[in-house]
């Protein structure tokens, strides 16, 4: 698949190496052009593009980016019409503790009304960065999960194929507005990691009997 990772931070970079590693055809940019170059020089096969057209041909766009610049960033990428956007965004408080908005709304429904033309799939949001970087298996057949969440089929469908390409675990849970629920659960996932001291190596997944 043809994906544009907007973003070249801990996430950015982390989805840079692993879908290079999968086989994707990656561009990358940022709002500062030299990070975008550094990531894309660090995983040859990605390339970085300047962030005016950066969606142009990509079959998923990934944002990357915090909460708080998300329209701002796919407002710069070109046109969106039709096109599958991976929120991955947590919207956090400065302290990281908690979440600037939620219960009746997400940053995934908030970013798909910003964007009216785009498919919107919330995803990876509670996947942290450097499970992402190190890769999906856990041991012992243990893989970390991805939640799909779209009012899209196409959106939900291209998510899960793409975090399945990278060795994860997909759960389908269900319309955009259960990213109402997913925010929360990557606030646990914050806590636990940070908060409680369990480290970032860790990820929510949900188990079931036969
Ligand atoms: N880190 C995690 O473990 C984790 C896990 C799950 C979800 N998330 C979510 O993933 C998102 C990214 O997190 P992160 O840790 O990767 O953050 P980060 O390291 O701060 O990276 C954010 C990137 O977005 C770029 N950016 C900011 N505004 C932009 C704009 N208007 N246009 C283009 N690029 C822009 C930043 O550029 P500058 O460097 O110039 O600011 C930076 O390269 C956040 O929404 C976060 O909640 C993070």
């Amino acid at each position: 698949m043809k994906v544009t990772i907007i973003g070249a931070g801990n996430m950015g970079s982390a989805f840079v190496k692993q879908l290079v590693r999968a086989g994707h055809e990656v561009s990358v940019t940022s709002r500062d052009s030299a990070k975008a170059a550094q990531v894309a020089a660090a995983h040859p096969g990605a390339k970085a593009v300047a962030i005016a057209g950066a969606a142009n041909g990509a079959d998923a766009v990934v944002l990357a980016t915090g909460y708080e610049s998300a329209a701002a960033a796919l407002n710069a990428v070109g046109d969106l019409q039709g096109k599958v956007v991976i929120d991955i965004t947590n919207p956090l408080t400065a302290d990281y503790m908690g979440l600037t908005l939620g219960y009746s709304t997400s940053s995934a429904e908030e970013i798909a009304k910003a964007v009216p033309g785009a498919e919107v799939v919330k995803g990876f949001n509670t996947i942290f960065a450097q499970v992402l970087s190190d890769g999906a298996d856990f041991g012992d057949g243990r893989k970390a999960t991805v939640f799909v969440a779209s009012d899209s089929v196409r959106a939900k469908q291209t998510a899960a194929a793409l975090a399945q390409s990278m060795g994860f675990d997909v759960v389908d849970a269900g319309g955009l507005k259960n990213a109402r629920y997913l925010e929360p659960l990557a606030g646990l996932n914050i806590y636990l990691g940070y908060g409680a001291g369990l480290g970032t190596a860790i990820a929510p997944t949900w188990i079931h009997k036969a």
